[in-house]
Parts: C-alpha cells; structure tokens; sequence
C-alpha cells in the first residue's frame, strides 16, 4: 500500500496561519521573473540584474534542485494561502557545522503585511528542528534598514558589522551580522 496519498504535502512543505512554503515548481518561474523586475530585490540581494526569465529558470531549475538534493541549500516559494499568490522566497544555506544563513525577498505587492517575518520564523523554526541547527545567521548590506528591522523582530541578535565582506555582482559591501541561536526563538 502506498502510504503517501493526496493530502500528503510534498517534502520540504512548510505551514503558517497565512502561508505556505513549499519547494519552487517550474510553474513558479513567470512569478519569480515578474517579482525579481522590483529594484530593491535587485539592490539588496544577490540575483541578477537585470534579471532575465533565464535566471529564475535557473533559480528554480538548477539552485533549487541542488539547494534540495544535497540537503545543504534549502530554498522555498511562499505563498499567501488565501489567493495562492507568490509573496516571496526564503532560503538557508549552509555556512559550516551546525550554521546556516537565511536569506530572503517579498513581492513588492505583498510589503508590509507581516508574511516575511511569519515565513522567516517558519524557516528558523524547522532550521533549528529538522536540521539541527545551533546557529542561523543573517547578513544583509548596511543601509538595509528594513531587513535589519525584521531581524531583530524576529529574534535575532545583532553582532556588528563586517567589512568588504558580502559580495554582490563582483563588487563587496560591507554587512551586518546577526544570528539566531537554537533555543532563542521561544524567548523573541
Ligand atoms: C525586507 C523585506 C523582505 C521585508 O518584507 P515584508 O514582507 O515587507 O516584511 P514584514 O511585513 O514581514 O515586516 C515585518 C517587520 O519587519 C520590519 N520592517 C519591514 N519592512 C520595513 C520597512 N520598510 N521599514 C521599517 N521596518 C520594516 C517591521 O518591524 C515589520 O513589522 P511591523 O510591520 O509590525 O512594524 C522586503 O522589504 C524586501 O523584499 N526587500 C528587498 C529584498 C531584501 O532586502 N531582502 C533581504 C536581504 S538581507
């Protein structure tokens, strides 16, 4: 007997009250195109720019499936359970034993709703859970105030300021630093 029947979400498959993360499908490559077109995504991450629909083809074709198989790079699409709409990614990438660093973007559209920080939690949550972790990091290029907000909303504490340490397209910026230890998130 099969004993993955219909109702069974595909590995990977996070839930929140408003959201759902799941692993990217080739289906989400036109939104991922149309979000990755906003100049903040482009400011303060590292995906191309210009960004091209090659480029989430390879985000979800290639970076995902790796992210995924070797168990190391984690990646989902979050999704506003209510409509089904693309409002953002989230990823962990593995940085040494026991520590990882999340990374993250939300459509422009769906700011300023609280679904990053509900994703991020989720992420963090099953980071220190499923995986193990002690550490989870987060960086972002100084100035991203944003970010930085939502980090210490989160939980995370902040550690200082890298120099000439992020790069970005070949050029290096300086970043802050914060981490998240196993056992924190209750306390936030
Ligand atoms: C940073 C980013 C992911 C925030 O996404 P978001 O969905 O709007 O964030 P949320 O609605 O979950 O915000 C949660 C909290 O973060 C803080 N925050 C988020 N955006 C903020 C802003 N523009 N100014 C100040 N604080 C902000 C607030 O504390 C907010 O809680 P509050 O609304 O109750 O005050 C989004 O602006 C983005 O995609 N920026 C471009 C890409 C990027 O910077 N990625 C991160 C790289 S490190």
């Amino acid at each position: 007997m099969n004993d993955i029947d219909d109702t069974t979400p595909p590995p990977g498959t996070l839930e929140t009250e408003r959201l759902l993360l799941r692993p990217p499908l080739p289906e989400d490559v036109p939104a991922i195109f149309e979000a990755c077109q906003d100049p903040e995504i482009q400011r303060w991450t590292v995906v191309p720019s210009p960004y091209r629909r090659e480029d989430a083809e390879f985000y979800v074709h290639k970076l995902a499936v790796d992210g995924w198989a070797g168990a190391r790079n984690p990646v989902w699409c979050v999704f506003e359970k209510a409509t089904g709409t693309l409002v953002g990614t989230q990823g962990l990438s593995h940085r040494g034993p026991g520590r990882a660093e999340i990374g993250y973007w939300a459509t422009a559209a769906s700011r300023g709703r609280g679904f990053t920080l509900e994703a991020v939690r989720a992420v963090c949550r099953w980071g220190f859970a499923e995986r193990g972790l002690r550490r989870i990091e987060w960086t972002a290029y100084v100035g991203n105030e944003p970010s930085r907000a939502l980090a210490l909303k989160a939980g995370f504490t902040m550690e200082g300021v890298l120099r000439s340490y992020g790069e970005q397209r070949g050029e290096f910026h300086d970043v802050w630093m914060a981490s998240l230890l196993a056992g924190e998130q209750e306390r936030a």
